[in-house]
């Protein structure tokens, strides 16, 4: 199945496309390439600045709008009810649509280091509202977050009147934050994997280089396909088109519950470093 559907009952394609790093002239014609090569999920932010790539993209490929499915993020430095709505104006307008498939906030606490830093439970809260009312005034079909441990999803759900649809988290061979997606599972929210690849960090890791070869495919496929198989959502991004055609295909390859096992049980191998508590350890 290509789809699975949310804790509000909209469908949303397994695998997308993500666009960070897709930015400016380059940024439009890679998204556009990536709808030829048969993308209908695009994964997109504030943050990334290419949203009006992505509306471009979308717009100029002639295909109707219906079809896409279109994730976009709330800046974690513009938590609270006022600044979320009027960033939310933002992001459609450069998008160009009238509603947003799918809106996240990004992260449950601004950047490490500023003044709102620890307000954070208040502010996500605030945001919270915010989202839900736009989500029944019918500009967001689905509301999630991102980023999001289990203590930032309890603070949520002390006020929250629909739970989140969805945790946008990194989930990679070598880091499965298991507490997260456990946590997400028992609730219902549906869980996606962002740098499913581990940004290519991941790919030369010895056991994943021995299954791409037993199953005769890349390593990214293996990372791909456990992601898949471990019922994730997958947001690849590549720029070359072989790659993205590649990914999309990764529902064909199907690990055995052995090999699932195996890469299971690998060490911390390739997180990026990123963590919403903590500053970012570079990698
Ligand atoms: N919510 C968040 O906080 C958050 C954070 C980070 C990312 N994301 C989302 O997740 C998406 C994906 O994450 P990501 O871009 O960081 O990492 P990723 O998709 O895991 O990895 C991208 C890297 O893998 C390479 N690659 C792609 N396909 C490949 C293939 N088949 N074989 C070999 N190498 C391949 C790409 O190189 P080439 O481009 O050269 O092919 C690129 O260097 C982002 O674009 C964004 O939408 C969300």
């Amino acid at each position: 199945m290509k789809d699975i559907v949310l804790n509000n009952g909209i469908s949303i394609p397994r695998i997308g496309f993500g666009t960070y790093k897709a930015t400016t002239e380059d940024g439009y014609r890679i998204i556009l390439d990536a709808i030829n090569a048969g993308y209908r999920h695009l994964d997109t932010a504030a943050l990334y600045e290419n949203e009006e790539d992505v509306g471009r993209a979308v717009r100029e490929s002639g295909i109707p709008r219906e079809e896409f499915f279109i994730t976009s993020k709330l800046n974690r430095n513009y938590l609270g009810y006022e600044n979320t709505k009027k960033e939310f104006d933002k992001s459609i307008k450069k998008l160009g649509i009238d509603h947003i498939d799918l809106y996240l906030m990004h992260w449950p606490r601004p950047d490490f280091g500023s003044s709102d830093f620890d307000d954070w439970e208040e502010l996500d809260r605030e945001s919270w509202r915010a989202m839900e009312e736009l989500l029944k005034a019918g500009k967001i079909r689905a509301i999630g977050v991102s980023n999001f441990l289990p203590h930032h999803l309890d603070n949520l759900l002390q006020t929250a009147e629909i739970i989140p649809a969805v945790n946008q988290l990194e989930l990679h061979p070598g880091y499965l934050q298991k507490e997260a997606v456990d946590y997400c599972r028992e609730k219902g929210i549906a869980i996606e994997a962002w740098s499913p690849m581990g940004r290519a960090r991941v790919l030369k890791d010895p056991l994943l280089s021995d299954l791409a070869a037993k199953y005769g495919v890349s390593a990214a496929r293996i990372c791909l396909s456990f992601c898949l198989q471990s019922g994730f959502i997958i947001l690849p991004k590549s720029t070359h088109i072989d790659r993205m055609k590649d990914n999309l295909n990764a529902l064909d390859t199907v690990i055995s519950d052995e090999d699932m096992k195996k890469i299971c049980s690998m060490p911390e191998t390739g997180w990026s470093g990123e963590h919403p508590d903590r500053e970012t350890i570079k990698p």
